[in-house]
């Protein structure tokens, strides 16, 4: 199995002992309590790189895996490992003297990825969430997060563009995304009988859309608000971009700092059942790559493209059962994250001389 070390804020083994005062299962004879030692696989993806962030912020020993470190800054997590999660050894020394996982490694991207590449990415994902719960029991975890997705529901609830947001039960019966939607909801019941079965505290969240900066914009594998964000930033003022349908499917974004609180919240909370992690604030792809254009300064036509997929027709999050178990939801409102999301993007694409003016001023969040 290859695995390579990356230097970044690790010392060493010695001095990984060293802050090794956890409250956490593995080391709870220890009988200090100061930090958790945390494993965020994945951690070198857009929303598993933010996590390692902020749990750095709180003073978490942090071993972050990937295929590859983040591609737009360095890691902040004490250990980087490079493995593939689709091998169990790798699974095992990843999770070795943790207390908490948090499990965002996945083969994924946006509609065009993830329709074209089933067999593919559906044994992929298998492979690493059938791998990584069984390491986490063996190395006795305490407590494991699943990151699962809104694809799990069913496409007949999702017909019209002013959808009823989507409840935790809707789930089932299932008719979930071809090949990545199956393979969630399959991977969300392996967790409950890794719980039922083996006592191993696992819970599921279903993101809804999640976007901010240090995300993918290009290659393939982007969302759409970064992508929309990408076309507005290289188009000449008073040019156009396209948009994929016919415009008027409707999805929900949520920020990236709601999304990263939210999941420390639900690991703590130590929910059982699968629950919704994301932003009920409904809009249609036009009127998101409408309001990009609003912040970019520009004037731009859109044209839409119904050759392209374009997923369900309608999907929006329902926080119900979310405000109900943390007592908190997303409040980051789109115009805001977006507006971060595109001055980052802009900043990136000017970097490398592409992008056209006028130059967006950064806002602040929050
Ligand atoms: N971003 C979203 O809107 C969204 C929506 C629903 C669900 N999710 C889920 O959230 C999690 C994180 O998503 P993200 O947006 O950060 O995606 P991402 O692609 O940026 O991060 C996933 C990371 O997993 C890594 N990975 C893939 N295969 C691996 C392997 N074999 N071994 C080790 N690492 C591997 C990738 O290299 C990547 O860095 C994933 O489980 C994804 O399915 C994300």
């Amino acid at each position: 199995m290859d695995s390579l070390f990356i230097q970044s804020g690790y010392q060493g083994p010695d001095s990984n002992r060293q802050h090794n005062f956890i409250e956490g299962a593995n080391s709870s004879e220890r009988g200090m309590r100061v930090a958790r030692r945390v494993l965020v696989a994945g951690g070198g993806g857009f929303i598993g790189h933010h996590l390692v962030n902020r749990l750095k912020r709180e003073g978490n020993w942090v071993r972050a895996v990937d295929l590859h470190p983040p591609y737009f800054e360095p890691s902040q997590a004490d250990e980087f490992i490079v493995h593939d999660l689709r091998e169990y050894q790798a699974c095992l020394e990843s999770t070795k003297d943790i207390d908490d996982v948090y499990q965002l490694a996945a083969d994924m991207g946006g509609i065009g990825y993830i329709t074209a590449n089933h067999a593919e990415l559906t044994r992929n994902n298998v492979l690493i969430n059938a791998h990584m719960l069984e390491a986490a029991r063996k190395s006795s975890v305490s407590r494991y997060l699943y990151t699962s997705s809104a694809c799990v529901y069913p496409s007949f609830k999702q017909n019209e563009t002013q959808v009823a947001p989507l409840k935790e039960a809707d789930a089932i019966p299932a008719d979930p995304e071809r090949g990545y939607g199956w393979e969630k909801l399959f991977s969300e019941q392996l967790c409950s009988y890794y719980r039922s079965d083996f006592g191993l505290q696992t819970s599921s969240v279903r993101f809804h859309n999640i976007y901010g900066p240090l995300g993918t914009y290009e290659g393939g594998r982007e969302k759409a608000p970064a992508a929309l964000s990408r076309k507005v930033a290289l188009a000449e003022n008073n040019g156009w971009i396209d948009i994929w349908g016919d415009g008027l499917q409707t999805r929900s974004f949520c920020y990236i700092d709601d999304c990263v609180e939210g999941l420390t919240r639900i690991l703590k909370s130590g929910r059982p059942e699968p629950i919704n992690l994301g932003s009920n604030e409904l809009i249609s792809v036009r009127g998101l790559a409408e309001l990009i254009v609003t912040i970019s300064g520009k004037t731009l036509k859109i044209k839409t493209d119904p050759s392209k997929p374009q997923g369900v027709r309608g999907r929006n999050s329902d926080n119900g059962e979310l405000f109900r178990v943390l007592g908190w939801e997303p409040s980051v409102k789109l115009r805001e994250g977006l507006a971060a999301t595109y001055s980052w993007i802009y900043d990136q694409l000017r970097q490398g001389g592409r992008a056209k003016p006028p130059q967006p001023i950064a806002p602040v969040i929050r």
